[in-house]
C-alpha cells in the first residue's frame, strides 16, 4: 500500500457504472466543472438547461456552471433552492416545477443538480417526474454527494415520518465530481461525507479501509491525491454494487450500512439537528455492536471501526431521543425504513470484516445495543 503524499497533478479518473442502455459515467478530477468548453464537453445534448442548486452553492460555483453550460445549450437558467435537509420537501420540488414550466422547458431539457445530496436527490426526483421523465446530471459538491449520493439513482425528498420516503430510481446521464469544489466545504462537512467513504470498507473491502486508516488526516485536510483516491474508489465500489443490483433486491443494502440507526436519529431529531453523515457515523457503531452480539464480528472489529469514526470528527454514540423510553422510540422510527418486512426492522450487519449481510434481530437485542450506544448532551 502507497501511504506517501504525492504533489503530481491529479489525473481525471473515469469509472463506468454498467447499467445496460441506463450506463453513465462518473468523472472524478480537479477543475472538471470550468474544464467544459463547446469544443471539448462531457454534457448531453438538450434544448435547454435548468440548474437546481442552493443559496449557499449558487455564490460559489452557480457562475461557472452557467457559463460552462452556456456554451453548450440555447437556453440556460437557474433555480436556487434555500439551503438544508429540512427542505428536502414537497414545497422545494414545487420550486423545481415551477422554474421548469414558467421557462416552458420541454421533454429535451437536462436538468443540473449542483450541491450536495439534498439537491441531488430534488433534483433526480424532478428529473424523473417532470414530463415522465427528463435527463439529469449530477455535479456534486460535497464530499459525502461525490462518494455516494450522486452515484446509483436514488431520488427522493423526506416525509416528516420517514427519511427518503418519497422517491423513485432515476438515473444521471453523467456524474461530475470536481474535486475543487471541496476547497470551500466546511470541515463538519467533510467529516459526515467521511462517513460514507468509511462504510465501504467494512461492508466491501478491508484494504480500503487499511488505507483510510492511514490516510484519513490527509483526506480532512484535503490534500489531493488522498480526496481523488478516497473519492475514486468509493465510486468504484458503489458502481460496482450498484451494477449488480440497481433497484435494491439484495446487495445494494449493504450500502445502507449504519443508515437504519442513523435515519432514527435523523428523523428523531428533526431534520437538519444532526447531518446525515454523523447519524450514520453513530449508526454505524450501532450496527457494528449489533454484529458483535449477534456473534458475527468480535469486540476489536468493532472497537476499530469507532475508532475511525471517530478520527473522522463523528459522534460514535447516537442521541437520547426519548429520556422515557429511548429504545423504544428508536424502535418505533426504525420501522418506518425501506428495508422492513412486515413491520420486521431489517438490519445491515458485518458478517466478518470486508462482508455484510441483511438481518432482522430480536427487539431485546436491539434494545441492548442502543441502550449501551446512546448518551446525552452534544455528540
Ligand atoms: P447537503 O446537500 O445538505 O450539503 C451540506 C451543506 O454543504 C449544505 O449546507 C450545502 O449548501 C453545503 N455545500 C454544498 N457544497 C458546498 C461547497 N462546495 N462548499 C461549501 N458549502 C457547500 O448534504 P450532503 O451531506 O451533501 O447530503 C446529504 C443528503 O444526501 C441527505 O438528504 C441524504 O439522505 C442524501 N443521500 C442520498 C444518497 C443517495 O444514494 N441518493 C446517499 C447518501 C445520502
Ligand atoms: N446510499 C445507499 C444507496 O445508494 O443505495
Amino acid at each position: 500500500m502507497n501511504t506517501s503524499v504525492s504533489t503530481a497533478p491529479i489525473v481525471t479518473s473515469q469509472i463506468q457504472i454498467a447499467l445496460g442502455d441506463r450506463s453513465y459515467e462518473i468523472h472524478v478530477g480537479e477543475g472538471l466543472i470550468a474544464q467544459q468548453s463547446p469544443a471539448s464537453c462531457l454534457f448531453p445534448l438538450g434544448s435547454a438547461a435548468l440548474i437546481v442548486t442552493n443559496e449557499t452553492v449558487a455564490a460559489h460555483y452557480g457562475l461557472v456552471l452557467e457559463q460552462a453550460l452556456s456554451g453548450h445549450y440555447g437556453v440556460v437558467r437557474t433555480v436556487v433552492l434555500p439551503d438544508g435537509e429540512q427542505y428536502k420537501n414537497w414545497q422545494s420540488l414545487e420550486l423545481i416545477f415551477d422554474a421548469l414550466l414558467r421557462g416552458a422547458f420541454d421533454r429535451k431539457a437536462v436538468l443540473y443538480a449542483l450541491g450536495g445530496g439534498v439537491i441531488g436527490d430534488m433534483t433526480g426526483f424532478a428529473a424523473a417526474t417532470y414530463m415522465r421523465g427528463v435527463p439529469f446530471v449530477q455535479i456534486p459538491t460535497t464530499l459525502l454527494a461525490q462518494v455516494d449520493s450522486s452515484v446509483g439513482g436514488k431520488t427522493a425528498i423526506n416525509h416528516p415520518l420517514g427519511k427518503n420516503m418519497i422517491g423513485a430510481f432515476y438515473q444521471p446521464r453523467l456524474v461530475l465530481c470536481d474535486l475543487a469544489t471541496l476547497d470551500t466545504l466546511p470541515a463538519r462537512e467533510m467529516s459526515a461525507g467521511l462517513a460514507e467513504v468509511i462504510k465501504y470498507g467494512p461492508i466491501a473491502d478491508m484494504q480500503f479501509m487499511e488505507w483510510l486508516e492511514v490516510s484519513i488526516d490527509a483526506v480532512l485536510n484535503k490534500e489531493p491525491q488522498a480526496l481523488a483516491h478516497a473519492v475514486k474508489r468509493s465510486c468504484e465500489i458503489k458502481a460496482w454494487v450498484v451494477g449488480q443490483d440497481e433497484k435494491e433486491s439484495g446487495l445494494r443494502a449493504i450500502l445502507n450500512f449504519g443508515h437504519t440507526f442513523g435515519h432514527a436519529i435523523e428523523a428523531g431529531l428533526g431534520y437538519g439537528q444532526w447531518l446525515h453523515g454523523e447519524g450514520v457515523g453513530a449508526g454505524m457503531v450501532m450496527a457494528a455492536e449489533l454484529s458483535f452480539r449477534l456473534g458475527l464480528v468480535d469486540t476489536s472489529f468493532v472497537s476499530r471501526l469507532k475508532r475511525l469514526i471517530e478520527r473522522a470528527g463523528l459522534p460514535t454514540r447516537g442521541p437520547v431521543l426519548d429520556a422515557a423510553d429511548n429504545a423504544g422510540r428508536y424502535l418505533e422510527l426504525m420501522r418506518v425504513d425501506k428495508k422492513s418486512e412486515a413491520g420486521e426492522i431489517r438490519f445491515v450487519v458485518i458478517d466478518g470484516p470486508g462482508k455484510a449481510a441483511v438481518r432482522s434481530a430480536p427487539d431485546s437485542l436491539v434494545r441492548e445495543v442502543i441502550d449501551a450506544c446512546c448518551a446525552y448532551g452534544p455528540h
